[in-house]
């Protein structure tokens, strides 16, 4: 086996993950890449024209040369045209590993490059079917370590075109899912159930690939381009059949503009469309496909038409090579693996996810617990006041307690000397009660009577200071009166001394004869 001379090592670089280094004439020769595959391809290439091999890269069996550069820019730009040197067919586009073959195949080598050069936030792909466009996005998204959410959409039920689906195709999707189970999820729905799980202006990359009727396409582009983000793209497949019912190529009539959509005419048409009109902001992987000249254009399609190409006939060369047991054998093996990794995988987020909530309840209990510190130690304060006056109602209590026991111990005592039965005893305090409330019933009525008396007093009193004055008026009066009869005493006295006296004979004369008269009447 002749000696290898180009090999690849891992690099520790931001950029470059990968270094391919040989010595030709005595001299290194080094050339960075992003990605192993690219390194592989160019080392094998290297290697096939000094007619070594690289075992170490595990590079596909039968190799055709694809040398061109990518034309849109990538990364795998490296390899120059040198049909001098094209002995051997290479093939140095990306390994797809979820090849079918199917309707889908001829867009992969694209699928893979868009997806590590737009970088989208979110993926949604509508009509899954077996996954071989999405599991495409997600091997490069995977690979290419693309901080992407993908999402598959699918009945599963099949639709007028692709007939009723195998049940057992949703399961092996499913299963085959679980190696980018952090990423990827599938949503088992009709697509307009789907359209509430997405807000507006979320998705950046959103293939349509559903029901392809004129009608259907037209209603899933229409209902789901208000969730598509201001430089979002969209992908359809099946543009450019015309029979069968296929009317997506109608819908791209309605819709493509010249600067911002390209049209992949060969693998039954992609349309790459995109929302606004391709501007700076945009990738120059994406500024160059959708700003792209006529010319531009065709060198474009012919290279990816070239890479699809070549990925077919090199997945079909060892379908049929020798090796085709073995490599089936692996391939299952590496499923399986991958599966496994998979389990490994969600496992290990339900752990992760475990830890996290765990770490959410200690990080609340130990909040809490500050804060039930806190309010303890004001509550502490609040209740010091409390605790001194229960401290005071207990010192309290407790002599209570002491003075009744003494009460008791001697009523107990004094019972014990009288010996007064406790029925007897019972009736006494009754008669105790009765009496205590008679007494205040007495004295109750004491008190009205007391207020009547003090009223009647008071009334009393009154009139006695009325008859008083009246009496003291009486006094005066008869002071007055008998003075009176002094002053008319006296003149009566003058007067008959001075009136009466020279009358004197005559009266008592008078008085004779009256007094004669009388007798002889
Ligand atoms: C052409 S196939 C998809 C092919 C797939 N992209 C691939 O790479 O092979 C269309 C898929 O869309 C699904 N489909 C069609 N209309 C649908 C709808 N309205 N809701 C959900 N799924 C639908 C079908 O079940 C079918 O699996």
């Amino acid at each position: 086996m002749p000696k290898l001379r180009f090999r690849v090592k891992p690099y520790a670089h931001k950029k470059y993950k990968f270094l391919v280094r040989g010595k030709v004439l005595g001299k290194w020769r080094r050339r960075y890449f992003v990605t192993e595959t690219e390194a592989i391809a160019f080392a094998e290439q290297e290697n096939a024209k000094t007619g070594s091999k690289n075992s170490d890269a595990g590079s596909p069996p039968n190799e055709m040369a694809l040398r061109t550069a990518s034309p849109t820019g990538g990364p795998r730009s490296t390899a120059a045209i040198d049909f001098a040197t094209l002995v051997t067919p290479t093939y140095f586009g990306p390994r797809i590993r979820r090849y079918l073959g199917d309707s889908w195949c001829m867009h992969l080598p694209f699928a893979y490059d868009l997806m590590r050069e737009l970088a989208p936030k979110v993926f949604v792909e509508l009509g899954v079917k077996q996954g071989e466009s999405y599991f495409c996005f997600c091997q490069s998204a995977a690979e290419n370590k693309i901080n992407v959410r993908c999402f598959g959409v699918d009945s599963w039920r099949g639709d007028i075109q692709t007939g009723d689906l195998d049940p057992q195709i949703q399961q092996e999707v499913a299963e085959y899912n679980w190696q980018y189970s952090s990423f990827s999820e599938f949503k088992a729905m009709l697509f307009e159930e789907a359209l509430e799980d997405f807000p507006d202006a979320s998705i950046d990359l959103l293939h349509i690939d559903g029901t392809h009727t004129y009608d259907d396409v037209k209603a899933d582009f229409e209902s789901w381009l208000p969730k598509l983000s201001p430089n979002g793209i969209i992908l359809l497949h099946d543009v450019i059949l015309r029979d069968r019912g296929f009317g997506v190529w109608k819908l791209w009539e309605e819709i493509a503009r010249e600067d911002n959509s390209f049209l992949f005419e060969f693998g039954y048409g992609l349309g790459v469309w995109k929302k606004q009109p391709v501007g700076s902001s945009d990738s120059f992987f994406v500024r160059r496909l959708l700003g792209a000249n006529e010319i531009e254009g065709r060198t474009i399609s012919e290279y990816y038409a070239n890479a699809a190409s070549a990925l077919a006939l090199w997945q079909s060369v060892e379908g049929q090579s020798g090796a085709g047991d073995q490599v089936a054998r692996l391939k299952a093996e590496i499923e399986e693996k991958a599966r496994h990794a998979a389990q490994l995988q969600r496992e290990l987020d339900e752990r992760s996810q475990q830890v996290a909530q765990f770490r959410t309840e200690v990080e609340e209990a130990a909040r809490l617990a500050v804060q039930l510190q806190r309010e303890n130690e004001q509550q502490s304060k609040l209740l010091e006041p409390l605790k001194n006056q229960l401290k005071t109602s207990h010192e309290e209590l407790l002599d209570a307690r002491w003075e009744a026991l003494t009460l008791r111990g001697t009523l107990a005592r004094k019972a014990d000397l009288v010996d007064v039965p406790s029925s007897r005893l019972l009736e006494l305090e009754n008669r105790v009660e009765t009496t205590t409330s008679e007494r205040d019933q007495l004295r109750a009525m004491l008190v009205s009577l007391q207020s009547d008396l003090e009223q009647e007093r008071l009334a009393g009193q009154a009139q006695q200071s009325e008859f008083r004055a009246t009496q003291a008026q009486l006094i005066q009066m008869t002071k007055d009166l008998r003075s009176n009869q002094k002053q008319m005493d006296r003149l009566r006295e003058s007067i008959s001394g001075r009136l009466i006296l020279p009358f004197g004979k005559s009266q008592r004369k008078l008085r004779q004869l009256t007094g004669s008269r009388t007798a002889n009447d």
